[in-house]
C-alpha cells in the first residue's frame, strides 16, 4: 500500500498509484461487506472519535459504521456551530482529545483547513470529512469509487459536475481526483456558482446546462450550498430548476447509458427531478452511499497501519 500520510486531509497532493490502491482496498471492503462478513479485529483496541462542527447524515454515519466494522471503539461527537468560538476551542478540544488518546480522528469544521490545523495538534492521525468550502476526501473516493464499479476505469471519461461548484469542497476533492486519474472534467452552472479559478484547476467551465452534458458519461449534481453563500447568487429555486436542474430533457443530453449521482443530501426539485434521482437504471445514488462505509474502511486501515502500536 503506497499512501504517503499519517493523516488524510485533503485529496489534492495524492498521486494515481495512491488512488488506485485506496479504491482497490475499497472495492475488497465493499465486496466483504456484501457478502454479510465483518473484520473486527483490525482496529481491535482502537479508538476512532468522530467530531462534526456540522450536520450530517451520511457521512458520520457510515464512519461509524467503518470503524465499528473494523472493531474500533467508536465515540460520536457533535458541536453545534453557535458554540463554537473557531480557532481556540478548536485547540483547547484537541488537546482534550489528545488526553484521551484517541487513534483516529474524524473531523467535520465550517472552517477551511480546521482539520491540517488539528493535524498538527494531535498525535491522532487526522481525516478531514468536510471543511469548509475546501476538501470533502473520502466523499470523492466512493465517488471515483462507484464510478469505476460502472464504467470500469476513471480514464478517459467525461464528467460533469452540475450546480453549486463555489461552494462545493465535494466538487473540489472530486476535481482533484478525477483529473489526476485521466477524467475529463467539466463543470456547469451559472457564472456566480462557478469559483474564479476554476479553468486553474484543469477543468472546463459551461454555463449552458445542455452543452455541458452533450455526451458526458457521468453527471454529478450537486445542492445549493446556501449556508456558504453570502448573499442571494441564485435567483429562485424555481429559476434554477428551469436552468440548471437535471431532468429527462436534460439528461437526454448525456450519453444514453450515463450514471446520475448525487453526494446527498438532495433538493428534489431544485437541482434534480424526481424521477431522474430515483431511475432505476440510471441513478446510482444509492449505491455511492454503499460505497462510502467501504472507502471509510479502507482509509481507516491504511491510517490505521501507520499508528504506533501502543500509545
Ligand atoms: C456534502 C457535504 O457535506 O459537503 N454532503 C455529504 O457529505 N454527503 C454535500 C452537501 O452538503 O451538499
Amino acid at each position: 500500500m503506497s499512501y504517503p500520510s499519517k493523516h488524510l486531509l485533503a485529496i489534492e497532493g495524492l498521486e494515481p498509484p495512491h488512488i488506485a490502491d485506496l479504491l482497490d482496498l475499497a472495492e475488497s471492503y465493499a465486496l466483504l461487506n456484501r457478502s454479510g462478513k465483518t473484520q473486527r479485529d483490525l482496529l481491535k483496541g482502537r479508538t476512532l472519535i468522530n467530531l462534526f462542527f456540522e450536520d450530517s447524515t451520511r457521512t458520520r454515519t457510515s464512519f461509524e459504521l467503518a470503524g465499528k466494522r473494523l472493531g474500533a471503539d467508536v465515540i460520536n461527537m457533535s458541536v453545534s456551530t453557535s458554540s463554537v468560538n473557531k480557532g481556540e476551542t478548536l485547540l483547547d478540544t484537541a488537546s482534550t482529545l489528545n488526553a484521551m488518546q484517541c487513534d483516529l480522528l474524524v473531523i467535520r469544521h465550517a472552517q477551511s483547513g480546521a482539520p491540517a490545523l488539528l493535524s498538527q495538534k494531535v498525535d491522532a492521525a487526522v481525516i478531514n470529512a468536510g471543511d469548509g468550502t475546501h476538501e470533502h476526501p473520502t466523499q470523492a473516493l466512493l465517488d471515483a469509487l462507484t464510478i469505476r464499479r460502472h464504467k470500469g476505469s476513471l480514464q478517459g471519461l467525461v464528467v460533469a459536475i452540475c450546480g453549486d461548484i463555489a461552494h462545493s469542497r465535494v466538487a473540489r476533492s472530486n476535481i482533484h481526483l478525477l483529473t489526476t486519474m485521466g477524467s475529463r472534467v467539466r463543470v456547469v452552472g451559472p457564472p456566480t456558482l462557478i469559483p474564479a479559478d476554476a479553468a486553474r484547476l484543469g477543468v472546463e467551465v459551461f454555463h449552458d446546462m445542455k452543452a455541458g452534458l452533450k455526451d458526458a458519461d457521468v453527471v454529478m449534481m450537486l445542492r445549493l450550498q446556501r449556508e456558504r453563500m453570502s448573499g442571494g447568487l441564485v435567483p429562485s429555486a424555481r429559476e434554477f430548476f428551469r436552468f440548471y436542474g437535471l431532468d429527462a430533457e436534460k439528461l437526454a443530453l448525456a450519453k444514453p447509458d450515463s450514471i446520475v449521482m448525487h453526494p446527498g443530501p438532495m433538493n428534489r426539485g431544485v437541482e434534480i427531478d424526481s424521477a431522474i434521482a430515483d431511475h432505476p437504471t440510471r441513478s446510482v445514488i444509492g449505491e455511492q452511499v454503499e460505497m462510502g462505509v467501504a472507502c471509510r474502511m479502507a482509509v481507516l486501515d491504511v491510517l490505521a497501519r501507520r499508528l504506533p502500536r501502543n500509545r
